[in-house]
């Protein structure tokens, strides 16, 4: 098994700069300079072999953006993910995101391979909570329903009822007709759930460690001294949500800004979507209260490649564990449909 350090170094070749000639330019707003020639040939040898291999990659919005834009066939929520590895023909797929992601992708798609380039890739809210909490949780509360968040492990979607993402949680806490339920695991998204909605939370104390930095105070400044509308991700505190012209998930910014074309925008979320919603949206300014994912950061060009060389590492789930998660997706899937409908 190699290291990525030990990786021979792909070398620079002057075609490059025609070949990757778009690529750069798109690249040049949102890197520094002097980083595209040293992305460029790892960005050409992981579309080499990812092609040699049959692969499909792809990367969440909140992946950098030589990533995102670089090597990634599909980018998207961490839905959207799982839902396009389902969907799609590959047979292998590297997932540039981090552990609950790449999970989320072999409950959906159990008969693919499903690679992270990095298994430390993990989430806050993720670790906040095992199995074991859920089921003391579930004997505490007898009877009421369990719905997790998206950025739990397999293990503890197994253990729920059904499972929500930040932009259909309110839907599926409604749909499960019950007056009192249990959420999980992030506390902030749930108190903004619980303005929503009649049902009774049961909270856990889970916070995204990249979204409970941001202040009220840097929305404030933002606001006043750019005049700039403020969007935030519901796993910020409420203090920061009450400054918020707009609260929507990693998917539902990028709709808004469509249909808003704010002339300056913060974004109260991790700052590499920030950086790659720029890129869509050159018309508008971004003003950058910036906190980095340092899991989402763990995903870099050379462990990609190396995950394509070894096919390292694979997500293995036992065989119950994926059916008990499969059967809590597939609940809010329904809740999807029904709202569809
Ligand atoms: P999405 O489910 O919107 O992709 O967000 C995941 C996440 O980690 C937010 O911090
Ligand atoms: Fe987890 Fe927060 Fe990173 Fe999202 S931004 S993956 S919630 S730690």
């Amino acid at each position: 098994m190699h290291d990525s350090a030990e990786l021979p170094v792909p070398v620079w070749r002057d075609e490059l700069e025609h070949e990757y000639a778009a690529l750069a330019a798109r690249l040049e707003p949102l890197v520094p300079c002097l980083e595209i020639p040293l992305h460029l040939p790892w960005i050409d040898a992981i579309n080499t072999l990812k092609k040699q291999r049959g692969a499909v990659i792809m990367a969440h919005s909140y992946q950098s953006p030589e990533i995102f834009h670089g090597v990634a066939d599909v980018t998207g929520d961490s839905l959207g993910l799982a839902q396009a590895a389902r969907d799609c023909d590959a047979e292998l797929i590297v997932i540039c995101g981090v552990h609950f992601m790449a999970e989320s992708a072999k409950i959906l798609a159990p008969d693919k391979t499903v690679l992270i380039p990095d298994l430390d890739a993990g989430c806050s809210l993720a670790s906040s909570i095992t199995a074991d909490d859920v089921r003391a949780l579930k004997a505490r509360h007898p009877g009421v329903p369990v719905v997790s968040y998206a950025n739990t492990s397999a293990a503890v979607k197994a253990e729920s009822d059904a499972i929500c993402t930040s932009a259909n949680a309110v839907q599926v806490v409604e749909a499960m007709g019950a007056p009192k339920v249990i959420f999980l695991p992030d506390e902030f998204l749930g108190r903004h759930v619980a303005g929503r909605t009649d049902v009774e939370l049961v909270l856990w104390r889970g916070r995204c460690e990249v979204h409970e930095k941001f202040t009220a105070q840097q929305a404030r400044h933002a606001r006043e001294t750019f005049d700039a509308r403020i969007v935030a991700h519901p796993e910020c505190s409420p203090e920061v949500l009450a400054e918020a012209d707009f609260v929507g998930s990693t998917t539902a910014m990028g709709k808004w800004l469509a249909r808003q074309q704010p002339e300056r925008v913060a974004l109260i979320t991790e700052c590499s979507m920030a950086d790659n919603l720029r890129a869509q949206f050159p018309q508008t300014r971004f003003i950058k209260p910036c906190n980095l994912c340092p899991h989402m950061q763990r995903i870099t060009l050379p462990n990609i490649y190396a995950a394509l060389r070894d096919l390292r590492h694979a997500i293995e789930i036992p065989a119950e564990v994926i059916a008990g998660a499969r059967r809590a997706l597939d609940r809010m899937l329904e809740v999807g449909r029904r709202e569809a409908a």
